[in-house]
């Protein structure tokens, strides 16, 4: 069924295809400025009122011909298939080596002749810069400029106007946290001098699965000032020590760890308390979930790194150290406590989004990768993107041996060694690509008592990785390297190395997903070439002793040597629990990012729109202090009295209250309220006229509701947080946690669009602008 729709999307392409080709000669037949000429062309064409799909054909004639003289690489028939299907936002699944980076110009061309933002993002920064500068060539003969949103020297921040630079070049390629950071951040700036995106149009995804799936469990979080810190850590981590797994929690499939009914008795005895899932217990709840799952669910070495006394986090999949990014409200802490080494303070998360909800943002969204179909079902469901696999170039020729299996770590490591030898001798290049870190090590160790150089990549060097990459496919190289070298990256054999049989990628250990093992593979064997590769796995592996059970363990520890069948199946069962529980955490994830998603959405709009049309109408304030007032009202109910009144204008429109107010003018609700708007009206009469210009008065309306709605809205980021955190936490006991956590949400949501309302027009009315000598005005907020 599925193959009978890809035939049909490749046959509908094919017919494209064959009417580009027979533009081909009239292009080669052009001069570079004709072939040149062509960009302003096009231009002309969309300006007036053609669409892209219109021109494709000879635009994509016109490119391909440019890449033959530019880059010396003529797209191949299947690349410009490739190409056609991620003008049409699919994603289009082409095997490793088979020239992606090159497919993409082509749209990226096209796309980008709308003048509109076009954007290349891919996994990491080395390959985001490799293909920017690669591909520059091409896009400056035509006419374009390409930005690289990559921070090359690290010694060297880039600032709004260099981000402003790089997004307004007519292509840009990023990474995927880049690129999201950057919109978190320009949606915290206060003014249009702080904004440097143009609005989202097109993005290829490249290495789609690993963004858009692998990459879905670690949100982008901006952290901002730090919280007042707390001793709860320590504390919270000391009690769980006496918690016994299954007995006091339990680690479900989702990766998630609850508390059960006796653990939660025994945290109530260790901290002498009533209830602990009270109110006023939250927080120690919430520190003991943490350390929970500083100790279930993350692994030192796996997760994260400790260097001197810090906490270095890795990228899930990679095992890159991640910069900017922090783990949201408290979990660093956690792990702090958990090594021992000193409590940072906690920062409070300001601004955060999913991947999957910050790539909806793109009306125009295509992926490609070398391993999509299996995962087309989710790639449907949560991005409506279908998958196309594309044919090759050449048959593969690369050789894929079946899996040798082993007992133990020991034995599997010392059957490494022994093929790493044999095939060294013969001068044949080799790959190891490992599934932690702490195993490139271990085997590097090997290595080096058994006498034979070779390089390792991981995350604790990746400066080097260019360089490192470009020598793995000469004669005699051997290289260890993550899982980082084990995508994207394109390791061009030496010469007489495709005779001696192409590159010889060895995997050590079973990974995570069969993606990535495939992946790790396709580093040999591309473009036809020669070559081959191994997966040497055993019970010690990590995914075992995640997933498998637990007398797996046992029996590593008392066999050596080669494994039975049934190892290797135990070991795969291993592999599919762990593919089937990161799909589930991705769909819970996004679950819980939709209230964020719907609340950021309006966030957001509200800010822009502050920021573009900077209102002064005094209607429009008064209508919005006429709500404050009513929400006032009701609060006070029957209880009100002149007194309250009083306190209120106090509190939210002057600070010097000449008359108190009457008895009578607070008799009823009513006529409360219309003495209270009266009071507000002369407050807002009287406060215009105590500004200058006009632009200062846009200013500072515009300045002080900015300042209430981020301080809203940061907290609510922050609480939010917490919420799924403390609602996770309870969930043991619960019914529909996703029910509760949504309303919840939208509860603090209502509260919160009031808190703005009533924090903006209290800094409207209390706030003040001051002008110095010269008449330069500041302005302070209440
Ligand atoms: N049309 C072409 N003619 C000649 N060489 C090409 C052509 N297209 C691509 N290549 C070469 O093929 C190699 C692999 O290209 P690339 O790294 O883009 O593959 P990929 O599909 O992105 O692989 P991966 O899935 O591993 O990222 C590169 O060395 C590139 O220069
Ligand atoms: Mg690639």
């Amino acid at each position: 069924m599925k193959n009978l729709t890809n035939d049909l999307y490749l046959t509908e392409y094919r017919k494209i295809l064959a009417r580009i080709n027979k533009k081909g000669p009239a292009m080669h037949a052009l001069s570079d400025e004709e072939l040149q000429a062509k960009t302003p062309y096009f231009r002309d064409l969309l300006a007036h009122g053609k669409t892209t799909d219109d021109i494709l054909i000879e635009a994509y004639a016109v490119i391909r011909e440019a890449a033959g003289r530019v880059l010396g690489m003529f797209p191949f028939d299947v690349q410009v298939i490739g190409a056609i299907a991620l003008h049409k936002g699919k994603i289009a699944e082409m095997r490793t080596g088979e020239g992606k980076t090159l497919v993409a110009t082509m749209p990226l061309y096209l796309n980008a002749l709308t003048g509109k933002s076009t954007i290349l993002v891919t996994m990491n920064e080395y390959l985001a810069a490799r293909d920017g500068h690669q591909m520059s060539a091409l896009f400056s003969f035509m006419g374009l400029t390409t930005g690289i949103d990559v921070q090359e020297d690290p010694r060297e921040k880039l600032t709004p106007a260099m981000k402003r630079k790089i997004y307004a070049s007519d292509i840009v390629y990023a990474t995927h946290g880049v690129l999201g950071f950057d919109y978190l951040l320009q949606n915290l700036g206060a003014s249009k001098k702080d904004q440097y995106l143009r609005d989202y149009y097109y993005v290829i995804i490249d290495e789609a699965d690993s963004v858009l799936l692998d990459s879905a469990q670690t949100p982008l979080v901006i952290s901002g000032k730090p919280k007042v810190s707390s001793n709860l850590y320590g504390m919270a981590d000391d009690f769980i020590q006496i918690l016994k797994k299954d007995r006091d929690y339990v680690v479900d499939e989702e990766k998630d760890c609850y508390l059960t009914g006796a653990g939660a008795k025994r945290a109530e005895r260790y901290f002498r308390l009533d209830n602990l899932y009270a109110q006023q217990n939250f927080e120690l709840l919430r520190h003991i979930i943490l350390a929970l799952h500083a100790h279930t669910l993350f692994e030192r070495e796996r997760q994260y790194v400790v260097e001197g006394d810090k906490i270095e986090l890795l990228d899930f999949q990679t095992g890159r150290i991640m910069d900017s990014t922090k783990l949201s409200a408290g979990m660093h802490q956690a792990l702090e406590a958990k090594e021992h080494v000193p409590i940072t303070q906690e920062s409070r998360a300001m601004a955060s989004i999913t991947y999957q909800s910050f790539f909806h943002l793109f009306p125009r969204i295509a992926g490609m990768s070398g391993t999509a179909h299996v995962d087309a079902r989710e790639f449907q469901e949560i991005y409506g993107l279908d998958v196309v696999t594309i044919p090759t170039n050449h048959p593969i020729a690369r050789v894929d041996e079946k899996d040798l299996v082993y007992y133990n770590e020991e034995s599997m490591l010392a059957a490494v060694l022994r093929e790493v030898k044999d095939t060294h001798k013969t001068g044949q290049p080799v790959l190891v690509i490992a599934s932690s870190i702490l195993r490139t090590e271990r085997f590097s160790e090997q290595l080096l008592r058994a006498g034979i150089p070779h390089n390792v990549l991981n995350a604790y060097n990746t400066a080097k990785e260019a360089e490192i990459i470009r020598e793995a496919g000469q004669r005699n190289a051997v290289t260890i390297a993550t899982a980082i070298a084990g995508r994207g990256t394109d390791i061009r054999l030496g010469p007489g190395i495709n005779e001696l049989g192409g590159l010889s990628v060895i995997g050590l250990g079973r990974m995570d997903n069969r993606r990535q093992e495939q992946q790790a593979r396709g580093r040999a064997g591309r473009q036809g070439n020669n070559g081959s590769s191994r997966f040497y796995v055993c019970l010690e592996d990590e995914i075992v002793r995640r997933y498998g059970a637990e007398r797996l363990q046992d029996i590593a520890a008392h066999h050596t040597g080669i494994a039975p069948a049934k190892v290797r199946r135990q070991i795969n069962g291993a592999q599919l629990t762990g593919e089937a529980t990161a799909r589930t955490a991705r769909r819970s994830t996004m679950e819980f990012g939709e209230s964020m998603k719907a609340q950021r959405d309006l966030v957001y709009r509200m800010r822009n729109r502050l920021i573009q049309e900077g209102r002064t109408d005094k209607d429009y304030y008064m209508s919005i202090e006429e709500e404050v007032i009513d929400a006032f009202l009701k609060d006070c109910g029957r209880s009100l009295d002149p007194a309250m009144a009083a306190r209120f204008i106090m509190d939210n429109i002057t600070y010097s209250l000449r008359d108190f107010p009457e008895e009578s003018e607070t008799a009823t609700t009513e006529r409360a309220k219309r003495y209270l708007l009266n009071c507000a009206s002369r407050r807002f009469d009287e406060k215009k006229s105590q500004i200058r210009t006009k632009r200062q008065l846009v200013n500072f309306f515009r300045l002080m509701t900015l300042k209430a709605l981020d301080n809203a809205w940061i907290e609510q980021v922050d609480y939010l947080q917490q919420l799924r955190q403390a609602i996770t936490g309870r969930a043991y006991a619960q019914r529909n946690i996703m029910f509760e956590y949504h309303r919840e949400a939208y509860a603090s949501f209502r509260k919160m669009t009031l808190d703005v309302k009533r924090h903006m027009m209290r800094n409207i009315f209390l706030g003040e602008i001051r002008y110095d000598e010269e008449g330069k005005a500041s302005v302070l907020l209440p």
